[in-house]
This record gives C-alpha cells, sequence and structure tokens, in this order.
C-alpha cells in the first residue's frame, strides 16, 4: 500500500481551448495560453488498497456513476503506465466553486495525474505529468505549470504545457452564479464542433490568435495581450452560441460585466474580461489597477483577486 497527497490550482485561459483533434488521448484541436491561479486549490491524495474496486470521496463525499467512471478511466491509464493493477481510495478537496466555469476538473485531475502518479510509483517529469493530466481534462495540462502555461496542440508525445513569461498581471474573478452549469464544457464541446457552422473559422483563427499571443508575451505587450484575451472569450462565447441546439454561458450579469469593463478602458484604466464555460468573468489588469477593477466590478458581482499561482505540487499526506 503507497500514499500519496498533491495540490494544483486552477487556471483560466487567455487563448481558449475549445475542440478536440482526439477525444481518447484528449488532443486539442488548436494550442491554447493560460494563468495558473494562488487561489482555489485541490488537495488530493491517492492511497493503493487491496479492494476490489476504486473508492472516490470527493468533497467529504462517496462519488458513484459518471464522476467515479471519469477518475477510474484515468486510475485504469496510470495503472496501465505502472504495469499495476491494485486499487485505489481517491480523496479529493476542492476549493473552486465547483461546476461553475471556474475550472475544477483542470486544479482536479492536474492533482490527481501528481498523486496517482507517485502512489503508484511512477517517477515523472513536469512534461510527461502535464500529458498525463491532459488525459483526465484537457485544461488540466495546463495546471500542472506555474504562472502562464502554453498547452500545444500536436500527437500524444507532444501535447504537453510548458511556462510562458508574460507581462504581470493579475486577475479579478466575478462570480456570477456558482451553481452547477446546465451544459458541461465537455458536452458543449462535442456539440459545437458537430453543429456550430462557425467552428472551423474558430479553429484556424485560434490558432493565428495563439501566435499573436505568444508575441505579445514575448514583447511585454500588456494592451495587445489583453485585447487578444477579451476578443477570443468572445469568439468562444459566438462559436458555442452557434451550437444546434444553441448553448449561452453568458447572462445578462456576466454582459454587463464585460459592458463595465469596456467603460474602464474608456477611463484609461487597462482591463480586460475573459469568461470560460460559464457565466462567471474574469477581468485581468496590471498589478496597479487590480484595487480599482475590484471595486467597480464588485458593484456588480461577488469578486476576488488572483495572482499567478503556483504549478502542481506534492504535498505530505494528512494524517
Ligand atoms: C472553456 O478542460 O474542462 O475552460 O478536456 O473535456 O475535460 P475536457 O474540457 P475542459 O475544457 C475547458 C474549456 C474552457 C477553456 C479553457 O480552459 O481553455
Amino acid at each position: 500500500m503507497t500514499v500519496a497527497t498533491a495540490q494544483a490550482h486552477p487556471n483560466i485561459a487567455l487563448v481558449k481551448y475549445w475542440g478536440k483533434a482526439d477525444t481518447a488521448a484528449n488532443l486539442p484541436a488548436t494550442g491554447s495560453l493560460s494563468m495558473t491561479l494562488d487561489i482555489f486549490p485541490t488537495t488530493t491524495t491517492v492511497r493503493t488498497t487491496d479492494d476490489h474496486a476504486d473508492r472516490v470521496v470527493l468533497n467529504g463525499v462517496e462519488r458513484d456513476g459518471t464522476v467515479r467512471e471519469r477518475v477510474v478511466r484515468f486510475l485504469d491509464h496510470v495503472r496501465g503506465l505502472a504495469g499495476r493493477d491494485d486499487r485505489a481510495e481517491v480523496v479529493s478537496w476542492n476549493t473552486v466553486p465547483s461546476a461553475a466555469g471556474l475550472a475544477s476538473s483542470a486544479s482536479g485531475f492536474a492533482a490527481l495525474a501528481q498523486a496517482a502518479s507517485e502512489a503508484y510509483g511512477l517517477h515523472l517529469d513536469t512534461r510527461a505529468l502535464s500529458r498525463l493530466a491532459r488525459r483526465g481534462s484537457g485544461s488540466a495540462a495546463r495546471s500542472i505549470i506555474p504562472r502562464f502555461a502554453v498547452w500545444h496542440a500536436g500527437d500524444d508525445e507532444r501535447s504537453f504545457a510548458e511556462p510562458v513569461e508574460a507581462p504581470a498581471i493579475e486577475m479579478v474573478i466575478a462570480t456570477v452564479d456558482a451553481g452547477e452549469k446546465a451544459v458541461s464544457s465537455r458536452e458543449a464541446m462535442k456539440r459545437t464542433a458537430l453543429t456550430s457552422p462557425f467552428y472551423p473559422a474558430w479553429i484556424t483563427s485560434t490558432a493565428q490568435t495563439l501566435e499573436s499571443a505568444l508575441e505579445a508575451c514575448r514583447a511585454g505587450d500588456l494592451d495587445r495581450l489583453g485585447r487578444i484575451t477579451e476578443t477570443n472569450a468572445l469568439r468562444m462565447h459566438a462559436v458555442i452560441q452557434g451550437s444546434d441546439p444553441s448553448i449561452r454561458y453568458l447572462t445578462p450579469v456576466s454582459w454587463s460585466i464585460f459592458d463595465a469593463v469596456a467603460r474602464l478602458r474608456a477611463e484609461g484604466l487597462r482591463a480586460w474580461a475573459t469568461a470560460d464555460a460559464g457565466p462567471n468573468v474574469c477581468v485581468i489588469c496590471p498589478p496597479e489597477d487590480t484595487a480599482v477593477v475590484a471595486e467597480r466590478i464588485g458593484a456588480l458581482a461577488e469578486v476576488v483577486v488572483a495572482r499567478p499561482g503556483p504549478g502542481s505540487a506534492s504535498r505530505e499526506p494528512a494524517a
């Protein structure tokens, strides 16, 4: 019996991942760029056992059904790599408001990848760990990496995330609705690819957008990166809305935050909005503008400030 504990944080994409080239290995149709947060960590302990079945306990509640199946499938992959077939108990504590578009699957599968690979005796480098986390949830590949990450499109060998330098930014996260979303991102991503007529244009433009974003990062050009971030998020929501049946994640409150961010810019502040597959809106800005942005957006929704955070890391198992 071996036990390992690991912690990972969510990440928010500045250039979004929305579409797969391969569902089995979870290969993205395009690369993406993200900031790993310093808040809302997930802490996961994996203990190998002599039991005949895996146990999955999330936030103190034993899970069955699709949540458990997804974890078991992931553990099966880890066991395959390790050449072992003993079962495990997974105990995970998640501080992200679950399934509200704040990427709890990213921190969840990043922490699970690190803890499970250690519990099963795999010694993976950062790149292999990112590739492993990717199989659980695409965006988890990026939560392995501290601060800013680019996750490459490519085959199984080449599709990992790695660090990139980016201009100094902080993020004001507005929680518009912390409830469970109606259509999961996995389902919505599939529906978009199958039914949205804008999907091919989204894929070609996002590949170019990522190149421009990386150029902006290299040049330390926050204004360009900010503009790219907001436009890319709106394009993602447009391609999603083009699905049949249509899916809308942004609510009137979400839109009012995008409008407020545009007003802040008109006043000379540097702030740009983005949103994942949910109604919450994340606003990036340089550190000197964070207080004003948080105050202004705080009038519309509950806000919390995040800074660039750590990559996944081993922890001492709880007693
Ligand atoms: C909108 O990583 O949750 O947050 O790979 O199917 O698990 P799966 O999808 P997931 O999708 C994240 C989508 C997004 C954009 C992003 O994080 O890049």
